[in-house]
């Protein structure tokens, strides 16, 4: 003979206080620590960006640029991506061209078989000494400061001095490199 009960014991009655039920506290406990779990994520969040904020990593502005002797006669593209320079050898001095478009900043292109800079934006072109010849560009591209570095002899390139032909700063002996 079965002696289970004909009926489970249902919950206990909810028990009302001054107008408030206990399922009601619960649910605006529950609702109160999703606020505030909430708002502590948020500053959390504060917190990592403001500790780690979005900075734009630029490559340095100064760099040794290998033994002069490295260097052929012509456009040296070997430090353009990483730096946004060119070596330039003529025959009697090396200079460094800034690799930005004087009118509005794109990156040219160097073309060795019509020998010159030609920018894809709006056609502008610079002949290999970086004077302008086509296209909108207003000047000349800028040279930036070169030198020997005396500790190792390699070219030392200090990209954030420049030099404008417009200026009559090509001919500053940091702008360039005598090799003769
Ligand atoms: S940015 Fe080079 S031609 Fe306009």
């Amino acid at each position: 003979m079965s002696t289970a009960p004909d009926s489970l014991p249902s919950s206990p009655p909810d028990v009302e206080l001054d107008g408030v039920t206990r399922r009601s506290t619960i649910k605006w406990m529950a609702l109160a620590w999703t606020g505030f779990a909430a708002a502590t994520a948020a500053g959390l969040t504060a917190t990592v960006r403001f500790l780690f904020p979005n900075v734009l990593f630029e490559p340095p502005t100064r760099f040794k640029a290998g033994d002069p002797s490295s260097y052929a006669l012509g456009v040296d593209e070997r430090w353009k991506e990483k730096f946004g320079v060119w070596i330039v050898r003529d025959t009697n001095s090396i200079y460094a061209l800034v690799a930005v478009c004087v009118h509005l900043g794109c990156t040219p292109n160097w073309l060795q078989a019509q020998n010159k800079f030609k920018c894809p934006c709006h056609g502008s072109g610079y002949y290999r000494s970086g004077i302008n010849f086509e296209g909108p560009t207003p000047r000349p591209l800028e040279r930036a400061a070169i030198s020997i570095s005396p500790d190792d002899g390699q070219i030392f390139i200090e990209k954030a001095r420049k030099f404008l032909y417009e200026k009559g700063q090509w001919t500053d002996p940091a702008a360039f490199i005598k090799t003769t």
